[in-house]
């Protein structure tokens, strides 16, 4: 007999952003691994789930009123929507953490002992760490509304709104998880590079191919969906067990080279420009 090592046989799970890309693949696997899956996301989900409910991350009553349809106790809460910076500031800090955050919060009396929460951050949020007090400041917002006001009078010292709110997830992540390790529930993010989902379209608008080709220089390729899905799944599972207030790179040793200074970034631009 097969044994469970991750545990989702039966385990009652809600996914948020199943709409495409790596949120489509975690469904499909969760299905797959025999949980009971019920997903959110703005647009409907091609997935065969156990329900679906249209959610906007802007909106607070729409995050209130997907959670009650939902409803009853969840082992795991997976985070996975987001947006890039070819939408309006206030709208990506607010689907990346504000919603997020808000959606978590509203999951959280509904968590079961032994319970799990992921949130998709990105390498673009790893400098977390030099920017607390800044982010103190945004993160004390206590909803969306008042975040993105937030947002709005500081956008110029926030900087770019997408890494302002991957930092965000990250340093949220930290905070949260020895109170609730108190209940028995993790709570985790990755740190993807580059995905090769309808999103990074938006990002080559950004960034350019060289910034994204030297961020995928580690393997020579982007990952694919399922390649962060996978993480996600195991960060979430029974495995993980002992892991919480982890963020977790997903990028092929990227991040490691960087932080050691056998890589250097600006240095693998200028090549990946041909200069
Ligand atoms: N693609 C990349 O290169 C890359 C790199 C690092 C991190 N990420 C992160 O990975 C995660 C998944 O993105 P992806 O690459 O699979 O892209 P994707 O565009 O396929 O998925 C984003 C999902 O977010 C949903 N979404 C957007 N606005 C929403 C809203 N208002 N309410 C609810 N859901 C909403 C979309 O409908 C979609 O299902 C995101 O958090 C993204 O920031 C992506």
């Amino acid at each position: 007999m097969a044994v469970d090592i991750l545990g989702y046989a039966g385990k009652r799970v809600v996914i948020m952003g199943c709409f495409s890309g790596t949120g489509e693949a975690c469904a499909r696997t969760l299905v797959a691994l025999g949980a009971e899956v019920h997903g959110a996301d703005i647009k409907p989900s091609p997935v065969d789930l156990a329900s679906f409910t249209q959610v906007d991350l802007k909106d607070p009553a729409s995050i209130e009123a997907g959670v009650a349809a939902i409803g009853g106790e969840v082992d795991a809460v997976f985070n996975v929507s987001g947006l890039p910076q070819t939408f309006p500031g206030e709208d990506v800090v607010t689907v990346n953490f504000l919603g997020l955050r808000h959606w978590t919060n509203a999951w959280l009396p509904r968590i079961r002992k032994g319970g799990a929460i992921v949130t998709v951050g990105s390498l673009g949020g790893m400098n977390y760490l030099a920017r607390q007090p800044l982010l103190k400041e945004f993160m004390d917002n206590p909803d969306i509304a008042s975040g993105r006001a937030w947002y709005l009078a500081n956008a110029e010292r926030a900087g770019d709104p997408y890494t302002l709110a991957k930092e965000a997830v990250n340093t949220w992540v930290q905070q949260s998880a020895p109170a609730l390790m108190e209940r028995d529930i993790r709570i985790n993010s990755t740190m993807p590079s580059p995905i090769d989902t309808p999103m990074l379209n938006d990002f080559r608008k950004v960034a350019g191919d060289a910034v994204l080709s030297a961020f995928a220089k580690a393997k020579g390729r982007y990952s694919s969906a399922q390649e962060q899905a996978l993480p996600l799944i195991l960060l979430n599972s029974d495995a993980a067990s002992f892991i919480s207030g982890v963020c977790l790179p997903v990028d092929a040793g990227l991040s490691g080279g960087l932080a050691t200074g056998v890589l250097n970034l600006q240095q693998m631009i200028a090549e990946a420009s041909g200069g």
